[in-house]
This record gives C-alpha cells, structure tokens and sequence, in this order.
C-alpha cells in the first residue's frame, strides 16, 4: 500500500476562470478537434457504444454534425456489420454495393428486402451482374399481389438514365438539372453494374457540411468489440464492412486481457484505427501507447448508469482523470476521449479544457428520437429506457444460453443500473446547445478554438458553496 493520498476532483468541483475574450460572435469559435490520431472531428462528441444510444441512426446523427458515433457491441457480428454498413451508405456521393434484386424474385421478397433495408428502392440485376431496371417503392404502391415478379413491376433499364464510371458531384447535379430523376445506377460499357449515385445523398452534402467524412465521402463510424469470446472475428468482420475505428471495450481497459485483445487485434488488422479503454491512470495510459494505439478512453466510474464505484470501491473522479491521463497522453500525440458524467455544455467545456479530444455521452444522448432506447410515458411524460453496459439486464441477456439458470443470475454482480431518461427531442437540437455552450466556454476562457483552451485553461477549485451559486437559486423554476 502506498501511503500517498491523492486528491481527485470532478467536474463540479472546478470552474474555468475568465479571461479576455477577442471573439465577438460565437460563430467565430472553431470547435474542431481530434478522435483519434488519424479521424478529425468538427464538433468534439462521441456517442457512447451503449445498448441504448448508439446504432446506426444515432451514429448518422451525430456524424452528420461534425462528431461519431460508437456502435455498441451487444448484437451478433453480422447484425454490428449492418449497422456499420448502414452509416457508410447512408450518404455517399457513390453507393459502391447498391442493394440488389433478381428480377425473377417476388414483390413480397422484393418489400421484405425493402423494409429490413429500411430503403426505398432496389436495382434490378441479372445473375452478371448486368443492370436489368430499377423497382422503387412508387412502383409496388397499393400493389396486392406478392407474387407477381419484380420482372413485371420493374422500371426496365433502357428506359433509365445511367451515369458514367468516375461522375462528380457537380456532372451528377447537371444530370440531374437535365433530367430531373433522383437515382442514377453507374454502369460501365457492358452495362455492368458498378454503383448507384442519389440526389437525395447530393442533398445531404449541402445540408450537413460540417459532418465526419471519409477520404470517399462517406460518414464516418467506429464500433465496439470486446475482448472475449468472438472479439477478433468481429473486429476482422467490422473492418471488412468499413469501420473507422474499432474500439476495445471493457470496464477496466487498465488489464492483461485488455491489453492482450488489442495486441492480438493491432496483429491481425495492422494499421486498423483502435481505441482502448476504460482507463483512469497516467500508468494505464503508459501501458496503452506502448501497443500503437490511436486513442484512449477515460472513465472509470462516471457514468450516469454506473455503480461501478459503489460496488468495486475503485475509480478516479473523472476531472482529474481526464487531466493526469490527456497530460500523460500528449507526450505521445494519443488524443484521449472523456467518457461518462458529462450533464451539461459546462461539463463538456470542462472536460475539453481539462486536455481531452473529444468526449463520450451517453445520458445526454439517451433520451433523443434516434436513440435504441424504447420509449414509455412516466408522470404523464414521455421518457426513454436506458441502462448500463454492466447493468443486470445487459450482463443477464448476454448470457442468454444460461439465462433460465437461477444459480447463474445470482452470480452476476452488476456494475450499472437500468433507468429512464427524459424524452429530449432530436439529436441536432441537444447538440446546437452542448456545441452553443462550447463555443460560449471556450470565448470565456479567452480562446478562439480547442487548441486555444486547452492551452490557456486555468481552473479554480470550488467549495459546496460555490457550487450553490453557480446553480439556479433562491427562486421557483417555471418548468
Ligand atoms: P454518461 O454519464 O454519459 O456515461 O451516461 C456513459 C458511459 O458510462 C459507461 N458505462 C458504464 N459504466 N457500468 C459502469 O460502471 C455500466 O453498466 C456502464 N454502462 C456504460 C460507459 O463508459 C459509457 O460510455
């Protein structure tokens, strides 16, 4: 035992102090940053690879507006791989795989693909691979009869407008000016197949211009493994369907297992972008740079749904945490991700500040339209369901072989709780407020952008008092 007794803050315990601000508008204020050492980011957010907030509509979501989002874990390989293919298709100028049919396949095989897809429309292809025509959702409208052949129904390809191997945007909106029709399969001179171009895609570009894209403008995802069982075809599997970045997760990132994951994963996908955590330490963040990571996650204990503290007696508050491991962190270019505890655009400032890239909500994610959560009316009002990635119901359904066995459950010793959140509305508008506070944060501290704060940033360490005044008082709330 050391006797060494270190003080640990969190994030209530510390304000930025002001300085002179040369920003006159907070438009003025850059937000972007770093995820990874290799994945910029334009406004510093992640959202948590939980069960119930990330999947493909919350990772398109955020990516969209300048940050990532993490896929959860908690599914089988293939269904993780669709949800990352999902992201990656949702709005490339070019859809490399478009969703295809046979046109000897039925309506009703036709509607099925349609809907698991969550599309609107299939190209028709023969089994060359040759482009035979195109069935939208407006061609099987009030159509009855399933099994009439998508052969029948189909738009036929000599009657489409096809776009040449290698169209840019600005040939594909003068197609479009021409010949006003929103799908353009790409074919090359057999009539071959080779991708599909959208102006609904096109659209998306002009309309999100701060989102987190790939070198083939694609949206950026990453995606959760763990470091058990079937981690390493998962992560091959993940890298295979276009993965960002992989993410090790597990609650003590700090352990041989941990470290021996990501060491088998860095051997088997060479220059994969991986992040490990949780961690907590200087030490923890020694141990990981030592195997090539690309970004560490920190967090011991913060989390809204955790127990972990409560039940292991081990953690950092997450303030100093994110300051011992960024400052370690940085004499080695790792950007860390600040994971858990974030309430407010505040605690977000103050977790940037404190040295992180980029941090990781979850709570503040989980109540929002595109969020997994199912949705239930408590008090009259709508919430989401959430729980913790170390909750019973989670560690329980994972062993769902074993789930009927009571010896079993009574072993698990949970380390998160299940609960409710408030129903928040969509993702863009929780963020134009994290990201508005930001910005307003980081002109108070006297910086024009992240680099600026985190290199200013002077905190000053508050009593309960404090922290008294900083919160509304001394009057009614009108809800
Ligand atoms: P917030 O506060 O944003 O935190 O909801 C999200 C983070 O909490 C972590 N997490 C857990 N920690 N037991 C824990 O100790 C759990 O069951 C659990 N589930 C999630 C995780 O790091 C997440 O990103």
């Amino acid at each position: 035992m050391t006797t060494e007794l270190k003080q640990g803050l969190t994030f209530d315990d510390v304000l930025i102090e002001p300085r002179r601000s040369r920003v006159r508008s907070r438009k003025e204020v850059d937000t972007s940053s770093q995820f990874s050492r290799h994945i910029n980011l334009n406004i510093p957010i992640v959202s948590a690879n939980m069960e119930t907030v990330t999947e493909a509509e919350m990772a398109i979501a955020v990516a969209r507006h300048g940050g990532l989002g993490v896929i959860h874990r908690f599914m089988t390989i293939e269904e993780e791989m669709e949800q990352v293919s999902r992201v990656k298709r949702s709005e490339n100028l070019v859809i490399e795989h478009p969703y295809t049919i046979s046109p000897r396949r039925s309506l009703g095989e036709a509607r099925q693909l349609m809907e698991n897809r969550g599309i609107t429309s299939l190209l028709v292809t023969t089994e060359d691979g040759s482009l035979a025509g195109i069935l939208t959702h407006r061609d099987i409208l009030f159509l009855e009869e399933d099994s009439q052949l998508v052969s029948e129904l189909m738009t036929p390809a000599a009657k489409l407008i096809t776009a040449p191997v290698g169209v840019t945007l600005e040939e594909a909106k003068q197609l479009f000016l021409k010949h006003k029709v929103e799908k353009f399969p790409i074919v090359d001179g057999k009539g071959r197949l080779l991708g599909l171009i959208t102006i609904a895609d096109i659209l998306k570009r002009t309309r999100y211009p701060l989102s987190t894209k790939d070198a083939k403008g694609r949206l950026r995802v990453a995606a959760a493994v763990g470091v058990r069982g079937d981690y390493l075809d998962r992560a091959d599997a993940l890298a295979a369907s276009g993965v960002d970045a992989l993410v090790v997760d597990v609650a003590h990132g700090h352990s041989d297992q941990a470290i021996g994951a990501a060491q088998q994963i860095r051997k088997k996908l060479g220059d994969i972008e991986l992040v490990v955590g949780n961690v907590a330490t200087a030490r923890a963040v020694r141990d990981l740079v030592e195997l090539d990571v690309d970004a560490i996650k920190v967090g011991i204990g913060p989390g809204s749904i955790c127990v972990t503290r409560v039940v292991t007696g081990s953690g950092v508050p997450q303030f100093s945490a994110i300051q011992e491991c960024a400052r370690e962190a940085k004499k080695h270019g790792v950007p860390i991700i600040a994971d858990g505890g974030i309430r407010s655009s505040g605690d977000l400032t103050k977790a940037i500040a404190a040295g992180a890239g980029s941090a990781m909500l979850g709570n503040m994610l989980a109540g929002t339209e595109e969020s997994p959560g199912v949705m239930v009316i408590r008090g009259g009002l709508r919430h989401k369901v959430c729980w913790g990635s170390a909750s019973f119901r989670a560690q329980w359904a994972g062993q769902r072989s074993s789930a009927q066995d009571p010896e079993e459950a009574a072993e698990v010793v949970p380390e998160g709780v299940e609960a409710v959140v408030p129903y928040k509305g969509l993702v863009s508008e929780v963020l134009q407020q994290l990201v508005g506070g930001l910005r307003s944060g980081i002109s108070y501290a006297g910086g024009t952008n992240i680099k600026e704060l985190q290199e200013n940033a002077s905190f000053i360490q508050i009593t309960q008092a404090g922290l008294n005044e900083s919160q509304t008082h001394d009057v009614e709330l009108i809800k």
